[in-house]
């Protein structure tokens, strides 16, 4: 089906009179509006990607990522795959954060083994100047459909999320250039011309709302905001620079969709000392990098906000008695019989990761989870 726009939508229950309907496995969307839930769910930043031996054998037979995320059969194709494998409880859109800057003509290209390239990175005056929000239903078609497409093909097993790159972090990137280990050229301008990094950020913050509200219209059933170059500013300069904008996203999002809330997650790698400033941006929920102890953030926010996370993604790298241990510590830190966690890695799943301790630590998540919270119920009812 496509909208007056001509963009594909999801086959929504609409005609069945079930459209307030979340998922048969809704435990993920409860669990970030802090609602109880049998389980604890897990999805993984990264779910799908080259940890899997049949994402680099298709990668390779198309011949590049860009090509998978462009096309949304594809793109389609790879975010199942992970739960082909294991009974994660959610999806993420298969796509990349760069999409945006790469929509507003600075040339994007995934150099083997060197990451994301820009051609044109953002160095002068008269290009911040020009900079415009792309039109997610033109040349960044191929995202919502994408997200269509693979709503449709979840046919309500689990939830999709949509996301994007906060604005100081897709800044980041469109200023330097690529991936960048000292920040020289963006913080050489937030410095000298913060006029120019507010014109940026003015912008990308624009263009990330257009694009999220997209994915929401066509299916996206939660959205996720990542800030992960967040944490290389200073308390200031993230009060200037980072926190207004993602607030400024987080406003003007759709807030419901057929009648269910959609909910939003932020995540600020590096943000620990903030968590009071960012939860109160308004989002459902904060995913956490592995730095922050669940417990101290719940004392924090928790009252306010859900936590996702926080399991160092590099635990996936121990034998899989490790890492079910290390998963109960995660659970424990939280306090176990709580709601309000939705398990995840403090930061996206390693390519060398072996598939199976990823099996391994759903398992474990779901089975640990599940025994705590049985026991909670049946005090209860004592
Ligand atoms: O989580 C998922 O499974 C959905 C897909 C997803 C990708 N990128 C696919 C991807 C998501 C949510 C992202 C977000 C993203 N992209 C972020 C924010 C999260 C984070 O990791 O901090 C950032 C900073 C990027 C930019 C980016 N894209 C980098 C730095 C790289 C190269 C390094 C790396 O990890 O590969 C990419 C490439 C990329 N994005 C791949 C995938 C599957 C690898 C592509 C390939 O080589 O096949």
């Amino acid at each position: 089906m496509r909208d007056e726009r001509g963009a594909l939508r999801p086959e929504t229950n609409e005609a069945s009179g079930t459209s307030a309907v979340r998922s048969s496995n809704d435990a993920f969307l409860r669990a970030l509006f802090r609602e109880e839930t049998a389980h604890t769910p897990i999805w993984l930043m990264r779910q799908a990607g080259r940890y899997l031996p049949e994402y680099r054998a298709l990668r390779e037979r198309v011949g590049s990522f860009a090509r998978l995320y462009k096309n949304p059969a594809l793109a389609c194709e790879v975010a199942l795959m992970p739960l082909a494998r294991f009974p994660l409880d959610a999806a993420i859109v298969f796509s990349d954060i760069l999409t945006i800057p790469d929509a507003m003509g600075l040339g994007l290209s995934f150099v083997e083994n060197e990451g994301p390239k820009f051609e044109r990175p953002l160095r002068d005056e008269r290009a911040i100047r020009k900079l415009f929000v792309p039109d997610p239903f033109d040349r960044l078609r191929y995202l919502p459909d994408a997200v269509s497409v693979t709503r449709h093909a979840l046919a309500g097993s689990v939830p999709l999320i949509g996301f994007s790159g906060s604005p100081f972090t897709l800044a980041c990137y469109m200023v330097e250039g690529g991936v960048s280990k000292d920040y020289r050229f963006v913080k050489t301008m937030l410095y000298d011309r913060p006029d120019l990094m507010h014109r940026i950020l003015d912008v990308a913050a624009d263009a990330a709302l257009v694009c999220l509200n997209a994915q929401i219209e066509s299916g996206a059933q939660a959205v996720m905001v990542f800030d992960s170059c967040g944490g290389v500013l200073s308390t200031a300069a993230f009060r200037e620079f980072s926190l207004p904008y993602t607030r400024r996203i987080l406003e003007g999002l759709i807030a419901e969709k057929d009648g269910t809330r959609i909910p939003s997650i932020v995540f600020t790698k590096g943000g620990g000392a903030w968590l009071e400033s960012i939860a109160a941006t308004g989002c459902a929920s904060l995913a956490l990098d592995w730095m922050t102890e669940l417990g101290e953030a719940r004392r924090r926010v928790g009252a306010r906000v859900s936590l996702q996370g926080n399991l160092d993604p590099q635990v996936l790298f121990a034998a899989p008695e490790r890492i079910a241990a290390e998963a109960e510590k995660v659970i424990d830190a939280y306090g176990a019989d709580a709601t309000g966690l939705v398990f995840n890695l403090g930061h996206g799943v390693s390519q060398f990761t072996p598939p199976e301790h990823v099996g391994a630590l759903v398992e474990a998540v779901h089975r640990y989870s599940r025994k705590l919270k049985s026991t909670k119920k049946s005090r209860l009812r004592r």
